[in-house]
C-alpha cells in the first residue's frame, strides 16, 4: 500500500518526547514550546507567535481578536477545509464565498471588490496545497476597506510569497501541524501575530481567557478572568515532537520538495497530449512540497483513475469538496453557481501521495499507474 501521507519520524522526535515526559512540564507553555518559537523566529523572523492545539482553533482565535459577530460578513474561498469557515461561523459571521482562479485554485483576488458590502469585516484566504494566495493584492483592497486579513497559512509552512515567508504576510497568520502537514506534532497549530498590538490579548484568550501568562512570566503572582477565552495551548509533550520536526527542517524540505519535483517533471508528458494538467507554481512562489495536485479532464475520468490507483494499492485522494455546495453550505442556502470554477476543480483534482520518506520507486510506480490510467480510460 502507498498511504497519500505518512508523518516522519526518526528517533529525535522519540528522544524529545522522552526527555519532556521525564523532565519538562506536561501542560502547555513548558521548554519545548519555547524552543519552538525560536526555531520559527530563526528561520522566518517570526517575533509573535502561540502554538494552540490545531490549526482549527488558530483560525478560531484569529475570529476572537478581531471580535466577529453576529451580523459581519467574512469573504472566504469555499474550496478549502471546514475549519476555515467554522472558525468565524462559530462566532455568528457570515460566509461570503469567493471563487479561485484557475491556475493555482486560490482564491481570486480579482473577484473580492465585487463581494464587499457595508458589512464585510474581514478576508480569510488560504494558501491552497502550500502555495501563498495573492496576498499583495489582497492585503491591497482590505486596506483600501479597512478589514483584517487571516491568512490559513495551514499547508504552507516554508513556502514564501514574493520573498516573504507564508503565514507573516497579513495581520494573521495560521499554521497546522497536524499528522498530514508539513511539520507535525500529532494535533496542533500556531497563530502567528504580525502585529505585537495582538499578543497580550491572544495570550489571555488562549488560555481560558484568563491572565495566566503573566503568573508564568512573573508580571502578577495570581491570574483571573479578563476576556472572552477557550483552552486553545497544546501540551508541551506535543510541541517536543514539533522541535524535534523543526530540527529538521531541511532534511524533511529537501526530500518533499525532490518527490514534488519528480512528479512534475515525469507528468509533464501527459500535459503536452492534454491528459492532465499538472500543479501550476506561479514565479513569485516559492512552494514547500506540501501536495501534488493534478487536474483530469473529466471528473468520470477522475472517479475511474482513484479506483485504478485503489487496485493498484496507492491511496489517490479528491482535495475538498466545496464548501458552498457541500451538505452544510446548502443547508445554508448557498447555490453550486456562485463559485463555477470552483464546482468544476473541485470534480477533476486529484491529491497524490506525497510524504517525505517516500522512497523513488513508489513515486515512479505512482506515475506509471497514472500514465497507464489516463491513456486507457
Ligand atoms: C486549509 C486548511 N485550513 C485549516 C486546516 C485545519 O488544521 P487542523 O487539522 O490542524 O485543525 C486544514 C487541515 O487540514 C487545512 O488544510
Amino acid at each position: 500500500m502507498i498511504p497519500f501521507n505518512k508523518a516522519s519520524i526518526s528517533l529525535l522526535e522519540k528522544q524529545y518526547l522522552n526527555d519532556a515526559l521525564e523532565n519538562s512540564k506536561l501542560s502547555g507553555d513548558g521548554k519545548y514550546t519555547f524552543k519552538v518559537y525560536e526555531h520559527f523566529k530563526k528561520r522566518f523572523g517570526i517575533d509573535h507567535m502561540l502554538l494552540t492545539t490545531s490549526g482549527t482553533t488558530a483560525l478560531e482565535m484569529a475570529a476572537l481578536l478581531i471580535d466577529l459577530a453576529p451580523g459581519d460578513e467574512v469573504i472566504v474561498p469555499s474550496f478549502t477545509f471546514s475549519s476555515t469557515v467554522n472558525a468565524f461561523l462559530l462566532r455568528g459571521a457570515k460566509p461570503i464565498f469567493c471563487d479561485i482562479r484557475p491556475d493555482t485554485l486560490n482564491m481570486n483576488e480579482l473577484l473580492i471588490e465585487n463581494l464587499i458590502t457595508p458589512k464585510t469585516k474581514a478576508i480569510y484566504c488560504v494558501d491552497y496545497a502550500g502555495i501563498p494566495c495573492e496576498l499583495d493584492a489582497i492585503n491591497e483592497i482590505a486596506n483600501k476597506y479597512g478589514l483584517f486579513v487571516v491568512e490559513d497559512a495551514a499547508q504552507a509552512v516554508g513556502s514564501y510569497y514574493n520573498g516573504k515567508p507564508a503565514g507573516t504576510l497579513s495581520e494573521f497568520g495560521c499554521f497546522s501541524f497536524h499528522e498530514t502537514k508539513n511539520y507535525v506534532m500529532g494535533e496542533g497549530g500556531a497563530i502567528v501575530l504580525n502585529e505585537a498590538k495582538y499578543l497580550e490579548r491572544a495570550e489571555i484568550i488562549r488560555e481560558k481567557g484568563t491572565n495566566r501568562r503573566n503568573v508564568l512570566k512573573g508580571l502578577v503572582d495570581k491570574y483571573t478572568w479578563h476576556d472572552i477565552g477557550s483552552s486553545f495551548l497544546p501540551s508541551d509533550l506535543l510541541a517536543a515532537i514539533l522541535c524535534a520536526q523543526m530540527e529538521r527542517y531541511d532534511e524533511i524540505m529537501e526530500k518533499r520538495i525532490n518527490i514534488w519535483e519528480k512528479y512534475h517533471d515525469m507528468l509533464r508528458p501527459l500535459e503536452q497530449t492534454e491528459r492532465l494538467r499538472r500543479s501550476v507554481l506561479p514565479e513569485h512562489v516559492k512552494h514547500n512540497g506540501h501536495m501534488y495536485n493534478i487536474i483530469l479532464p473529466t471528473e468520470k475520468i477522475r472517479t475511474e483513475l482513484i479506483q485504478k490507483l485503489k487496485e493498484a494499492g496507492i491511496m489517490a485522494y479528491i482535495c475538498y469538496v466545496p464548501l458552498h455546495s457541500s451538505p452544510m453550505g446548502r443547508n445554508l442556502g448557498y447555490k453550486p453557481e456562485t463559485c463555477p470554477v470552483t464546482e468544476d476543480y473541485g470534480t477533476r483534482t486529484l491529491r497524490l501521495p506525497l510524504y517525505a520518506d517516500m522512497n523513488e520507486p513508489d513515486v515512479e510506480f505512482v506515475i506509471e499507474q497514472i500514465r497507464d490510467g489516463v491513456n486507457n480510460i
